[in-house]
């Protein structure tokens, strides 16, 4: 779906109306527009679809709800994780390789939890379906996955919490609402909702960016020589380099480039973002009228890889990013005539909605916006900036990587991708890892 959007970007342009079932959108991957709406105050999440999740994330939430009180509350706390809790994860991982089942552990049924949420966004009346076992194994997943955050929950209750961690913020947060029972009713939906918001875009972003520079040895070789001079690539010489440390992500330039990236080519939330103007009318760039209540989709796959946004789309070159400035739009390429664009700045700030700022970069339109922006931007985009630089350092200072036959070479790739909420693919990627002691030796 993401890719159609973007040939339909191809076909039609920057701005088109799509119809599905009673509802119109208008489909935009234009820069200057995209920057306009997200960082609008006069636009909020299209609830229309946030609704349908909420059961699933046992309740209203910072990710679906609208811009209101609760979201603002919400807003305060998440920032900071950790529930300074051992889940085992790793220890169930290995487990699972022994005797265990996977499905038994916590780690197994956080993932399996965020597939099944993803699997009722494709399949609507799934839950309803209680005469096909899946449905019944789903039931019996999500109410484990409410057993694990509750049981979370009462844990940060009976222990000491670290000072500023997510559990602290949480309960501080909430320690005005009585009863108990009450404040966790509050609570339990936002830390599932960090599982669900964190984990499989921060996993399948790392997958994509192995699949790419496994697909471009020239690349990787440049990520190897800029960890060997950090004294944490495994050669030869050094068959336990050091551990990696906080402060050695600052010196990863490059491989932050090949994140960027990969960001661009595989935007987590690929399909885009649907908005609506609840306020009032809204004119866009001073030209595009949109009725009040009027469903706006903004398409991220096709902003990050339209031609008329990005030269040399389909090349992953994360060289491009050695640049400054290229997550903004260049005005030569923009393909809606120049009346659009004039004036932009004035057109921001009195765009239908008194309190629409230029945000930061005084307005300049991005053509890059893996995060979103605006007030709805990810909550978790510091996290995953270091968890991607963190888990990707680290595995390729030991580890090399080559594509599982079983993939069928980049097309198979291509043709097992699928976007449902994150872009994924069908049934995993498949790669072979190498310790480059042995690769060395
Ligand atoms: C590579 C990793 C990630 C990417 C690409 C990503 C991307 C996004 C995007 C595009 C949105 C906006 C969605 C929309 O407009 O509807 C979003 C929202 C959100 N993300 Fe992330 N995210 C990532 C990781 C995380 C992590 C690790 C967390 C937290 C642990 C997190 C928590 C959230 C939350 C709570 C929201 C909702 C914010 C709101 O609606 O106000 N994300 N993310």
């Amino acid at each position: 779906m993401h890719r159609c959007m973007t040939e339909w970007a191809e076909e039609y342009g920057p701005i088109y109306h799509v119809r599905f079932l009673m509802i119109h959108y208008i489909v935009i991957s234009d820069p200057v527009l995209w920057t306009h709406v997200m960082r609008s105050k006069a636009v909020d999440k299209y609830r229309f679809i946030q609704v349908y999740m909420e059961p699933m994330l046992c309740g209203k939430n910072v990710l679906t709800s609208p811009t209101d009180a609760h979201w603002r509350m919400a807003m305060d706390v998440i920032g900071l994780v950790g529930f300074n809790k051992d889940m085992g994860a790793l220890d169930h991982h290995c487990a699972a390789a022994g005797s265990k089942r996977v499905e038994d552990d916590h780690t197994a049924t956080l993932l399996n939890s965020t597939h099944e949420i993803t699997e009722r966004t494709k399949e609507l009346l799934r839950d309803l379906k209680f005469w096909k076992q899946g449905t019944r194994d789903g039931i019996a997943l999500l109410a484990r996955f409410r057993g694990i955050i509750d049981s979370l929950l009462r844990h940060i209750r009976q222990k000491e919490v670290a000072k500023g961690s997510f559990a602290d913020l949480l309960l501080s947060t909430f320690k005005h609402v009585t009863p108990e029972q009450q404040a966790d009713k509050l609570m339990l939906p936002e830390a599932a909702t960090l599982f669900f918001a964190g984990v499989d875009t921060s996993g399948h972003a790392a997958t994509w960016a192995l699949y790419l520079l496994l697909q471009h040895p020239e690349v990787e070789a440049k990520v190897a020589q800029e960890l060997d001079a950090l004294e944490l690539l495994v050669t030869t010489e050094r068959p336990t380099p050091r551990p990696l440390q906080a402060a050695d992500l600052a010196k990863l330039p490059y491989l932050s480039c090949c994140i960027k990236e990969t960001l661009r080519l595989y935007p987590a939330v690929g399909i885009g973002h649907f908005r609506v103007n609840f306020l009032q009318d809204l004119t866009l760039a001073g030209q595009l009228h949109i009725p009040k209540g009027g469903a706006i989709w903004l398409a991220s796959h096709a902003l990050h890889n339209a031609s008329f946004n990005w030269d040399d789309p389909d090349t992953f070159l994360p060289e491009r990013w050695e640049q400054p400035g290229t997550e903004f739009a260049l005005p030569e390429k923009l393909k809606l005539s120049k009346e659009w664009y004039e004036g932009l700045h004035a057109n921001l700030s009195t765009s239908g909605q008194a309190d629409d700022s230029p945000g930061q970069d005084g307005g300049r339109p991005k053509r890059y916006m893996p995060f979103a922006e605006g007030q709805r931007d990810c909550l978790g985009q510091n996290l995953a900036r270091t968890f991607l630089l963190a888990t990707l350092a680290t595995l390729l200072s030991r580890l090399t990587f080559s594509l599982g036959a079983k993939m069928g070479g980049p097309e198979g790739v291509r043709a097992s991708e699928q976007y449902t909420i994150v872009t994924g693919l069908k049934d995993g990627m498949f790669m072979h890892a190498k310790s480059r002691s042995t690769a060395a030796g």
